[in-house]
């Protein structure tokens, strides 16, 4: 499928809600490049678990100079200590500066085999694409979001109480929320899709109608 123009679709949303799960499947149907925003947290987050001390402000400049989307694919990423380590780093303004840059350059200019770009993360659908063509908060219900996560874990060998899952997921709304700097929020202009009964699929073909929809309208497909 060929799109007139380049495609800019962005979600927001809170931790574990499938907001991922989606935006691969969009950005697989439509080909679009995408960005898991908060990989970047979480890999800014992995080194300064990895080595506190080495953690400066050269060595993160240095770090985001360099990044590639595949950097982003490591499976060291996902666990829950690493997520709790991004939502501290995601506070700091000069971190969440630099890398803004980089996201603005995935939205705005992705490379030519695609049809344009589809970003995930916290403050995607007002600050980094504000005039995005499809904007959607996804969210679910606490526990539902919490389960995911455990088993999501637990498929990766990463033992953890469920209990455990929750509390983190609990604490970092409650951060992403109530931040200062970019804080996590359903903007007036954001599609509202609650997964919590909503299988994949299901979540998707919601989504894929929707775009459809607004694409056919305004004849770009
Ligand atoms: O999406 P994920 O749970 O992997 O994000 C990890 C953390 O990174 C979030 O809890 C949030 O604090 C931060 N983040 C952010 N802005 C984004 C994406 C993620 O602040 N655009």
């Amino acid at each position: 499928m060929k799109l007139k123009r380049n495609l800019k679709v962005a979600i927001d949303s809170p931790a574990a809600a499938g907001a991922g799960t989606q935006a691969k499947l969009i950005s697989k149907h439509y080909k679009l490049l995408y960005l898991d925003t908060g990989k970047i947290y979480r890999l800014l987050g992995y080194y300064k678990i990895k080595n506190s001390k080495k953690f400066s402000s050269s060595f993160i400049i240095n770090k985001i100079k360099k990044l590639k989307i595949t950097d982003l694919k490591n499976k060291k990423l996902l666990t829950n200590e690493v997520g709790v380590a991004a939502s501290i780093i995601a506070k700091n303004k000069k971190i969440r500066k630099l890398v803004h840059n980089f996201q603005i350059k995935c939205a705005y200019n992705p490379p030519k085999k695609y049809n344009g770009s589809c970003l995930d993360g916290r403050d995607i659908t007002y600050k980094i694409i504000p005039n995005a063509d499809f904007k959607f908060f996804i969210t679910a219900s606490i526990k539902t979001r919490a389960k995911r996560r455990y088993l999501e874990l637990k498929s990766l060998n990463k033992k953890i109480p469920y209990n455990k899952v929750l509390k983190s997921i609990k604490k970092r709304d409650k951060s992403d929320y109530n931040r200062r700097i970019s804080p996590l929020k359903r903007t007036k202009d954001s599609i509202l899709i609650n997964t919590t009964n909503l299988s994949k699929r299901a979540c998707f073909l919601k989504i894929k109608k929707i775009i459809d929809k607004k694409l056919k309208i305004n004849g770009n497909l």
